[in-house]
């Protein structure tokens, strides 16, 4: 693939000339009608090379429901997305990719120890899935929090054209949209939270947590994945901003003790690209590419497949622990069953997700050691990230899949799984607790930490019958057809773009 001359990268270390610099800040206009803006930008780095040979870095875009949803709508409308690169310390110019235009954020590494794997990471990110890891509080994080959502806004607002429609994204920038409403009051905003929102009980350890609150506050429409996650934001408002709730809006109030504004808290359960997974199951190298990989497991009678980040989120502790007990008593058998697990790395500079791989790691070691033959394992674990064909073809090889998040925004790793199962064969396992769990109601539902239950529900989905698996698998199928991520964003702009009006009632 030759990358074109809009796309290559531009740091402020690559010799760049004053001509070349002109013509490239050129094609860049500075003022978006719609911006998109979330800690990462929808590209990661690649590197090709030219005809002539020589290595050229180049972008190329990131797999990933969010960019799939997006980057249309982007190329259609005159938009531009806001996110950091991904490279600490690196000044990376404003550039072109596939008829999108990309707006850097610079981050020092000093950034992306404080604001990223500190207080997004280790204390947002825990507290918000209801403390399954205890949550760190740190001065020092939070002000390196605040610094870097000014930057982010900042960028917004040096490139938003007036009245703009701005849509941030996710936990990492909650302060943005109070931070742009601040520097412009006119534009339109908009902010998507993809993770849980606690109950105002957990919420209530945050030593921030009215300036968090006031930051959602900053935007028209604060769109969440549950019903729930919307009314627990709704209940801190109240108790932690002051604000007032009538009609299921939020009146905000004003310096002089009035209403000032209303925000709208409502439920848009994200979902998947579907004519990209469902032409991606239909294409016959994947096919082939599903019955290479149970060939290549000695074709047992059962393939279960966990697919995760390797994140203490996903259960896959309380998924293992259920499957060793199986085998132990004999439920399984290692001739009979596989289980392929697929970790891909993450955030792994985090002393939680550091342990957690130690104890993943430790715990399939022993359970392999233990059941393994010389023909057969009980466990194949990869700690690999897959592009999606990949993923298409392990969801066709496997006849279970298990989803057993403790705590989880949606999981759209299960409504893949669905989705690739074109003739409605296989079965899902998913944990209620999972915000997939709203919509998939014919999966085998489970609570993950009742181990017995989750040993039923995997042995029922084990022996599921061809004619109850296809009556669950058509309805979930139908669902997600019926709603997929063009949806999501279409039904979000739209709630944004309509107008108020105030009930006082
Ligand atoms: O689910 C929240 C999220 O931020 C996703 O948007 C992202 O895909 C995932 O977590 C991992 O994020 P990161 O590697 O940027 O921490």
């Amino acid at each position: 693939m030759q990358v074109p001359e809009s796309e290559k990268l531009r740091t402020s270390g690559a010799e760049e000339t004053a001509p070349e610099r002109s013509a490239n800040a050129a094609q860049h206009q500075s003022h978006y009608d719609f911006m998109v803006v979330s800690n990462r930008l929808p590209v990661d780095r690649c590197s090709t090379t030219d005809d002539a040979g020589n290595p050229t870095e180049g972008w190329r875009r990131s797999p990933g429901g969010l960019v799939t949803a997006l980057a249309p709508m982007m190329t259609k409308t005159d938009g531009a997305w806001v996110g950091w690169h991904g490279a600490p310390d690196e000044t990376v110019h404003p550039f072109h990719h596939e008829r999108m235009d990309l707006v850097p954020v610079q981050l020092s590494t000093d950034d992306v120890e404080h604001y990223y794997e500190g207080f997004s990471n280790a204390t947002l990110w825990p507290l918000y899935h209801d403390v399954i890891a205890k949550p760190e509080y740190h001065r020092t994080w939070w002000d390196a929090y605040r610094k870097v959502n000014k930057k982010f806004a900042d960028a917004v607002a040096r490139h938003a054209a007036q009245g703009a429609t701005v849509w941030v994204q996710d936990y990492q920038l909650q302060l943005v949209p109070r931070l742009l409403r601040q520097a412009r009051p006119d534009l339109r905003i908009g902010f998507f939270n993809h993770i849980p929102f606690p109950s105002p009980e957990i919420f209530a350890q945050l030593p921030w947590r009215q300036s968090i609150l006031e930051g959602l506050l900053g935007a028209d429409l604060v769109g969440f994945q549950r019903p729930s996650d919307a009314a627990n934001f709704t209940r801190s408002a109240r108790r932690f901003a002051g604000a007032t709730i009538k009609q299921q809006q939020i009146h905000v109030k004003g310096p002089d003790g009035g209403v000032s504004r209303v925000v709208r808290a409502q439920a848009f359960p994200i979902s998947i690209a579907v004519d990209q997974i469902t032409k991606l199951a239909k294409d016959p190298a994947i096919i082939e590419r599903a019955r290479q990989i149970r060939e290549d497991l000695g074709n047992p009678r059962t393939i279960l497949l966990g697919v995760d980040r390797l994140d203490y989120t996903k259960g896959i502790r309380h998924r293992l622990k259920a499957f060793e007990e199986l085998l132990d008593e004999g439920s399984l058998k290692v001739e009979d069953a596989t289980l392929i697990q697929v970790a891909s790395p993450s955030r792994e500079r985090v002393e939680q997700y550091r342990l957690l791989r130690e104890e993943v790691e430790g715990t399939v070691g022993h359970i392999n050691g233990t059941y393994d033959t010389i023909q057969n394992t009980a466990i194949r674990y990869l700690h690999h990230s897959y592009p999606i064909e990949e993923m298409v073809a392990l969801y066709l090889a496997a006849d279970v899949m298990l989803v057993t998040a403790l705590r989880d925004g949606m999981n759209l790793v299960a409504k893949e799984y669905v989705t690739a199962r074109t003739e409605d064969t296989g079965a899902l396992v998913l944990s209620e607790f999972a915000g997939a769990s709203d919509q998939l109601k014919q999966a085998l539902l489970v609570n993950p930490h009742d181990i017995d239950g989750l040993k039923d529900a995997i042995m029922k989905a084990v022996d599921i019958s061809a004619r109850e698996s296809r009556r669950r698998m058509k309805a979930m199928r139908k669902q997600i057809l019926d709603h997929d991520v063009d949806h999501w964003s279409a039904d979000f702009l739209s709630a944004l773009a309509e107008k108020v009006v105030r009930d006082d009632s």
